[in-house]
């Protein structure tokens, strides 16, 4: 299902006058929730590796002032450049990572590795960043991708599962730690959405559809849920997972 682009800069859940940092945004859901964070009226900074795929997020964006800068969220100087070059952020939406499959008892250590760097490491050092750079405001609102994965087992899924688990945990301890100062922090566990990340086996994922009650979700019912969270409309919502998984079952 695709949705008309929507003006919701002058309603309370409008994101006017804020700057927003979205990584993964050269695709999927990170570029869904780019794009609506713009149209609600914030000023965006889109990152992720691929260059061009990012400035064509950009350029889908109304209003001005957008940033893209690209950078691999695993390389740690790439991670702090991009931290100390945002500027005073009011958002920051957690979107990069990867998918990795792999039976526990095939699963290399190498492998466990990369999952962790970018889908676990890399949200939390660069939060730490700019944490310890002050360039998260007052009411700052964070926003991990964590998955439907993080609660329900599946086989083949257990590294991908721990690593979006990782995230609750340590989003719960930070929400504690960043309160004094108005700001939050939450995590949005997406069951199955429409991105390259889960269609380069379109067997499998036909065979998925019939167990979602609503449907498989598109990239922008994630953004929409981003839109609420990073607004003041979710001011008292903090410490939060959650799940949007369109009623699934398994
Ligand atoms: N799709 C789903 O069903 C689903 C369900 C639950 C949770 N999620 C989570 O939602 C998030 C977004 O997934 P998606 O479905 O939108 O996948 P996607 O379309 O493959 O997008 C992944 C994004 O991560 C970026 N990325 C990957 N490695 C990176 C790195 N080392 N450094 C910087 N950026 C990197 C990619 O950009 P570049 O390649 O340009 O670097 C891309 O923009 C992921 O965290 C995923 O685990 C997805």
């Amino acid at each position: 299902m695709t949705y008309a682009p929507i003006d919701v800069a002058a309603t309370p859940y409008g994101l006017a006058g804020k700057t927003v940092l979205v990584t993964g945004a050269s695709s999927g859901i990170g570029r869904a929730v780019a794009v609506r964070c713009a149209e609600a009226g914030a000023r965006v900074i889109a990152t992720a590796r691929d260059a061009a795929r990012l400035d064509a997020a950009v350029a889908a964006m109304p209003g001005a002032g957008h940033r893209a800068i690209a950078a691999d969220l695993v390389d740690a100087k790439a991670l702090r450049e991009l931290a100390d070059g945002c500027g005073a952020l009011d958002g920051v939406v957690h979107s990069a990572g990867v998918r990795g499959l792999s039976p526990i008892r095939m699963a290399s250590e190498k492998f466990l590795r990369q999952v962790m760097q970018i889908n676990y490491e890399a949200p939390v050092l660069l939060t730490q960043r700019l944490l310890y750079k002050n360039a998260l405001q007052d009411r700052c609102s964070i926003i991990f991708m964590s998955s439907i994965a993080a609660h329900i087992g599946t086989v083949g899924v257990g590294i991908y599962s721990g690593s979006k688990a990782a995230l609750i945990g340590t989003m719960r301890c930070l929400a504690l730690e960043i309160a004094k100062r108005g700001m939050r922090a939450n995590c949005l566990c997406p069951g199955l959405v429409e991105t390259n990340l889960i269609t380069e086996d379109p067997g499998w994922f036909e065979g998925q559809k019939s167990r979602y009650p609503l449907g498989i979700g598109a990239p922008d019912d994630i953004a929409f849920a981003c839109l609420y969270l990073l607004s003041d409309a979710s001011r008292k919502l903090t410490g939060v997972e959650f799940s949007m998984d369109g009623g699934v079952t398994f």
